[in-house]
């Protein structure tokens, strides 16, 4: 999203202004006159924001606040709120996903999927896939976070892969990011009723020639797509208090936090730069002095 906004490329909320970002942590330095919640100066908290969380004052709506815990770091809380808050609604009131259900998260190693590969297994999956571009994201998706299996989209036909090994019965619901070149597959993989959730188009939003839809019919397939940073602050706010209740389990080790690279915000171009190689496995965290 960043690098889509950076490019003029996305379609920025009309409450944003200029400023990139989306998640932060911090103190609280001045609260507004109509504040029920109970937050107070000097509080430490993070949050979600509709854009401006690079700079290094940001003024957001409560509902889209959380108290910091102790035993998360400012890195760790600010890498926290647009992930887990995307894959939350993926899975819950998007995707409608229930325990015994199997989950595809496409770019297994993103920041969203590994939040959504731990709540997918968290809520009872009967079986989680990924797809993703590297043996080593494979590997992490699989041994760190406990997909039941992952494919290469480089050097694999992923979905036929992903048919063979849930025994051409397909997979409940499908997470999406990449668009144009995933559609067909989706389309193929998909269980019957099954459900594909598009959050993205990372190889573009055209289709290309010759794209068989016929699987939409004959399996009663959904195709949603969704996006966070256009809901209003209620909706973003009820996502909140869910991403409240996970935070024993970063406590307790059951959810884990992956930070790839704490970079100053002075070498912000460098960390656009590393987002734009597709080598990372979880979050680059701009830190201010
Ligand atoms: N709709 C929403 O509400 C919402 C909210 C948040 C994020 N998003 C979207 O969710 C996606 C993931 O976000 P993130 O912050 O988790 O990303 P991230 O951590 O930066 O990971 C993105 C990964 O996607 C893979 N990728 C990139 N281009 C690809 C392509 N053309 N085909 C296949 N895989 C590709 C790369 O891994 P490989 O090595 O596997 O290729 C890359 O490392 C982004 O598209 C973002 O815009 C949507």
């Amino acid at each position: 999203m960043d690098l889509l906004q950076r490019e003029g490329h996305y379609p920025v909320p009309p409450q944003a202004g200029p400023i990139l970002g989306v998640e932060f942590s911090g103190h609280i330095s001045s609260l507004g006159p109509s504040v029920k919640e109970s937050f107070k100066v000097g509080d430490e908290v993070f949050g979600l924001a509709y854009g401006g969380a690079y700079a290094e004052y940001i003024a957001v709506n409560t509902h889209m606040l959380l108290h910091k815990p102790q035993h998360l770091s400012w890195e760790q809380a600010a890498g926290i709120p647009e992930v887990w808050i995307t894959a939350t609604q993926a899975l819950y009131p998007v995707g409608e996903f229930t325990k015994g259900k199997s989950v595809l998260w496409h770019a297994g190693a993103s920041s969203v999927s590994i939040a959504g590969i731990q709540l997918s297994i968290a809520g009872g999956a009967s079986a989680v896939y990924v797809t993703a571009g590297s043996q080593e994201k494979i590997d992490f998706c699989v041994k760190e976070l406990g997909a039941t299996a992952g494919f290469n989209y480089k050097t694999q036909d992923w979905s036929k892969e992903i048919w063979k090994a849930t025994g051409e019965k397909g997979v409940d619901l499908i997470i999406d990011f990449v668009g144009q070149n995933y559609f067909q597959g989706n389309l193929d993989v998909a269980a019957r009723d099954g459900h594909i959730v598009g959050l993205g188009a990372l190889s573009g939003t055209k289709l290309q020639a010759g794209v068989d839809i016929g699987a939409l019919l004959r399996k009663r397939l959904r195709f949603e797509g969704s996006s966070l940073r256009s809901r209003d602050a209620e909706y973003q706010g009820r996502l909140r208090d869910k991403l409240e209740k996970y935070l024993s389990n970063f406590e307790n080790g059951s959810f884990k936090l992956f930070t790839e690279k704490v970079i100053p915000w002075e070498e912000v171009v460098e960390a656009h730069k590393l987002m734009e190689k597709n080598v990372t496995k979880g979050k680059i965290i701009c830190t201010i002095s």
